[in-house]
């Protein structure tokens, strides 16, 4: 991502109420920090903030947590996030923190079973495959996610790379996840206003490029939500086809009922 303003460059981000520049600290202690219990989402390379302020704007009872490595996208994200939350009448951001980290490091950030999603949000496609490790849905990290999800665990992952997202069906797919909602084209019928857009995703969709997206359930009761939807929409099908089966039947029969009386 280039960074071209310094705007702000002399904010010191150790006053930053919103920023935790040492998030080890917090390890297996996210929760005291929130001051609640409820479930911690994190976005992993979040860029100047857009999706995880609107996230945290949009859903007050989740805790959010946007992860970049470098102190000029914490301070565009601290200053994106008050003013999206200034907008909403609040002059706090309750349930959000910016943190200074790289994924590499998840494992030193985050206890087992701390997190119930993580997003992916148009990560950096590194192209060579001799870069291939550091792709953040190589195998690699994705153990990492695993270590970190609990029970509830969702990887919401989005891309303009269809290469990036070639490589992650396939890696997903190794390490045995189970994937739904796989879009190759997400905003094929307009804008999807139930998911909320990245600075990213804005700037491909002008241009008019589709967007790839997929989300991956890892937590078992998450695999057992998705299972019984599955099995719902299933039965839902197989419902519909007896009613339309059933339906062509009975017409049928009224067919050679009236046939019969005409030939009378
Ligand atoms: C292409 S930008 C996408 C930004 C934002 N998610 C969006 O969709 O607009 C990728 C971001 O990921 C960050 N990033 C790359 N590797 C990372 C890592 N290992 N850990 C944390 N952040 C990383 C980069 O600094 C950059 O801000």
């Amino acid at each position: 991502m280039r960074l071209r303003s310094r705007k702000n460059a002399g904010e010191s981000l150790e006053k930053n109420d919103l920023v935790v520049l040492e998030p080890g600290r917090y390890r297996g202690r996210w929760r005291e920090l929130f001051g609640n219990d409820n479930p911690i989402r994190v976005e992993i390379g979040m860029g100047k903030g857009q999706f995880i302020s609107r996230m945290s704007a949009s859903n007050p009872g989740i805790n959010y947590l946007g992860m970049d490595m470098f102190d000029e996208l914490l301070r565009k994200g601290s200053a994106k996030a008050k003013q999206i939350w200034l907008e909403k009448g609040s002059d706090t951001v309750p349930n959000l923190f910016l943190v200074r980290g790289n994924a590499e490091r998840l494992e030193e950030m985050f206890a087992p079973g701390e997190l119930d999603r993580i997003y992916l949000n148009f990560s950096d496609p590194w192209p060579k495959s001799k870069h291939a490790k550091r792709r953040l849905t190589h195998s690699r990290f994705l153990e990492k996610y695993k270590e970190a999800l609990n029970e509830r665990g969702e990887i919401h992952f989005k891309t303009d790379s269809l290469s990036l997202f070639e490589f992650s069906l396939n890696s997903f797919s190794d390490s045995l996840l189970q994937m739904r909602n796989i879009s190759l084209d997400l905003h094929r019928n307009g804008l999807r206003d139930d998911l909320v857009m990245t600075e990213y995703e804005t700037k491909f969709v002008e241009r008019g490029q589709p967007i790839y997206r997929l989300e991956a359930v890892i937590g078992s009761e998450a695999i057992a939500r998705h299972r019984s939807e599955v099995e719902g929409k299933m039965r839902s099908a197989a419902a519909r086809e007896e009613a339309r089966q059933q339906a062509a039947a009975e017409a049928g029969e009224q067919d050679a009922l009236s046939s019969a009386e005409n030939a009378e």
